[in-house]
């Protein structure tokens, strides 16, 4: 997402000779998606137990994709991307404009394991007090399990995982 047209790797300090600020942004990133990756894969291997549900699931995200994108050219639209939110931490987007309710649960390091997602999506707004998610939530498990199995499909970077079903 970032490009860096030079950047010199010395002796374990990362220079930046152009973007420094963006630069920095993105070293923090990636430190603390390490610090999430064992959580992550704990997540997406349980939510994906089930893969036959990836297809019920993604006709399920149909409701999301008016505010929500997923995929390698996922952007921001109401709501931000969600390449890679299971298992990452809550409200972590870079750039995106977070209500105060969901900054909050942020700084109590909420993280989006299958069991908050799964209460999320059910009722945004008890999760998330004040949350700007304007959707009323998904009342059956089973159509939220499917769907957090499909979100749980998307690589960080929008990629699939291997493995998928044809
Ligand atoms: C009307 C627009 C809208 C719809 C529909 C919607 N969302 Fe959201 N969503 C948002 C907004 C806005 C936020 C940011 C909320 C905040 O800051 O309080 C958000 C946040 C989220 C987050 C937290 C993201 C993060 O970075 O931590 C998840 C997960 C999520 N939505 C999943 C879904 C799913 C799955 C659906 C479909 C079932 C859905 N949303 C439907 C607007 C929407």
């Amino acid at each position: 997402m970032v490009k860096f047209r030079e950047l010199i790797l010395v002796s374990g300090a990362l220079i930046a000779l152009s973007g420094v600020g963006s630069f920095f942004t993105a070293a923090a990133q990636n430190d603390a998606s390490a610090a999430t990756n064992i959580i992550q894969k704990d997540e997406v291997a349980k939510a994906l137990t089930d893969m036959s549900l990836v297809a019920t699931g993604q006709r399920s995200f149909v409701k999301c994709m008016a505010c929500h994108m997923v995929g390698e050219k996922a952007q921001r639209r109401v709501g931000p991307p969600l390449n890679g939110v299971v298992g990452r931490a809550a409200g972590i987007n870079e750039g995106f404009p977070y209500s105060p309710g969901m900054k909050k649960v942020t700084a109590d390091n909420l993280v989006w394991s299958v069991e908050t997602l799964d209460a999320f999506l059910a009722k945004p707004r008890e999760v998330i007090p004040g949350t700007t998610m304007g959707f009323v939530g998904i009342p059956k498990a089973g159509e939220r399990k499917a769907l957090i199995a499909y979100l749980a499909s998307f690589n960080t970077d929008g990629s699939r995982i291997e493995e998928l079903p044809e």
